[in-house]
């Protein structure tokens, strides 16, 4: 198991696609058995990421959760089921496998780009951005979204995790999630999204992005869904789906408070936007150097050398917009049924 890792991890250096553990999630199965074969895969470095999460969480947060167990069960049964599941197998305490599943509520940083291609081929891409990525990377693996007997998507997932912040559903539509840094700054604003994961009818945002492919067919259906479920963090979700042509223009930024939108940043060919881009920050409020590097490299680019090779090479992965805590860059296409993973080379 160990080797196997260990392989992907070295083939990840050369920058390579690399042939990532994969493993299939049956949607069908309850959530208190479902992810099993990935928990006992990877239980050592699950082990391993949690203890390190959990000396960079602040003290205040453990008995919020040590004191609300219970409440999960209520509020997320998924969430609390695969938590015990993982609880049990590793050993560790069920208060802190649902601590650290949430902890992207604490803190993540990303980039997501959507962009057409000249034919209308509609692309993206996304870097993401964690603390400890030598504790994160080893963790990435492929899954295979299976409902209904059908493999409908693929994401790019972490173990120990649940929900999906990087996934296609095939011909249909991908998604990525972005952490929206305003209002998500100060501790009292963190505790607010964790508190509102207890509130009837809120969904953590990786697990409506998760219903979204399971039960929407259409762009259009999972940007109505993902505009109006109650989400329990402020964030960005990037959604992109198959056709790029005059007039269907499907790629959009949906700029989320918990109970509503704040903005939408849509592809709009006709007129010229041949991309939208994404970081952590209200770039139309606020100056983002990020967002901007990626904008420039997106110009330099030009819309006729855009393609999945070209959107990572000559944007995601250049100075500016890739980061030392890039665990991957992932580049997608719905229509083409591609997800391709490129583990970033970490510093020794
Ligand atoms: C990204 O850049 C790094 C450093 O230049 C390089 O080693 C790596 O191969 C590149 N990755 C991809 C996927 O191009
Ligand atoms: C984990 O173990 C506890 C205690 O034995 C048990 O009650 C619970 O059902 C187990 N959880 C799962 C998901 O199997
Ligand atoms: C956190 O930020 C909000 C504004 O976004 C402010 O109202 C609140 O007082 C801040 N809390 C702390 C503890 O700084
Ligand atoms: C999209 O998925 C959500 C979440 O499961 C569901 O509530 C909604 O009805 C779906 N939309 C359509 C049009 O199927
Ligand atoms: C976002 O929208 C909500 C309503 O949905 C509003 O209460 C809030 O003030 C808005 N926040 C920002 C930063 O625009
Ligand atoms: C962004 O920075 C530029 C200078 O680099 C400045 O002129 C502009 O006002 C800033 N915009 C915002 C919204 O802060």
């Amino acid at each position: 198991m160990r080797y196997l890792i260990l392989c992907a991890w070295i083939v990840g250096l050369v920058g390579a696609v690399i042939g990532l553990p994969s493993f299939v999630i049956n949607f069908d199965e309850a959530a208190t058995t479902r992810y099993n074969k990935i928990f006992h895969h990877y239980r050592n470095q699950i082990v391993e990421m949690e203890n390190d999460m959990m000396h960079s969480i602040a003290p205040s947060y453990r008995q919020l959760f040590i004191d609300n167990v219970d409440k999960f069960a209520i509020s997320n049964p998924e969430a609390y089921q695969a938590m015990s599941a993982l609880a049990n197998i590793t050993s560790l305490p069920l208060w802190q496998t649902l601590l650290v599943n949430a902890v992207v509520d604490i803190t993540s940083f990303c980039t997501s780009v959507v962009g057409v291609m000249t034919d209308g081929t509609v692309i993206h891409g996304r870097n993401l951005d964690f603390d400890f990525p030598t504790v994160l990377q080893p963790l990435v693996y492929r899954a295979y979204i299976s409902r209904k007997g059908v493999i409908v998507g693929e994401g790019a997932c972490i173990a120990g995790y649940i929900g999906f912040y990087t996934a296609i559903r095939y011909g249909s539509f991908s998604i990525s999630y972005n952490v929206r840094m305003y209002p998500h700054t100060n501790t009292s604003e963190i505790t607010a999204n964790i508190l509102r994961e207890w509130e009837p009818g809120v969904v953590p945002a990786a697990q409506a992005i998760e219903r979204a492919l399971l039960d929407n067919n259409t762009f259009h259906d999972a940007s109505t869904y993902l505009q109006e479920q109650p989400l329990n963090t402020p964030c960005y979700l990037i959604l992109a789906g198959v056709a790029g042509v005059k007039g269907a223009n499907e790629g959009v930024v949906i700029t989320r408070d918990p109970y509503g939108v704040n903005a939408t940043h849509s592809l709009d060919v006709e007129n010229g936007v041949w991309y939208v881009a994404q970081g952590n920050l209200d770039w139309w409020l606020t100056n983002d150097t990020r967002y901007q590097s990626t904008v420039t490299y997106l110009e330099a680019l030009g819309r006729d050398q855009l393609n999945m090779e070209t959107l990572v090479t000559d944007v995601l992965n250049k100075t500016g917009v890739v980061q030392l805590m890039t665990i991957f860059t992932a580049s997608m296409s719905a229509s083409k049924q591609a997800l391709d993973v490129y583990l970033t080379p970490l510093p020794q």
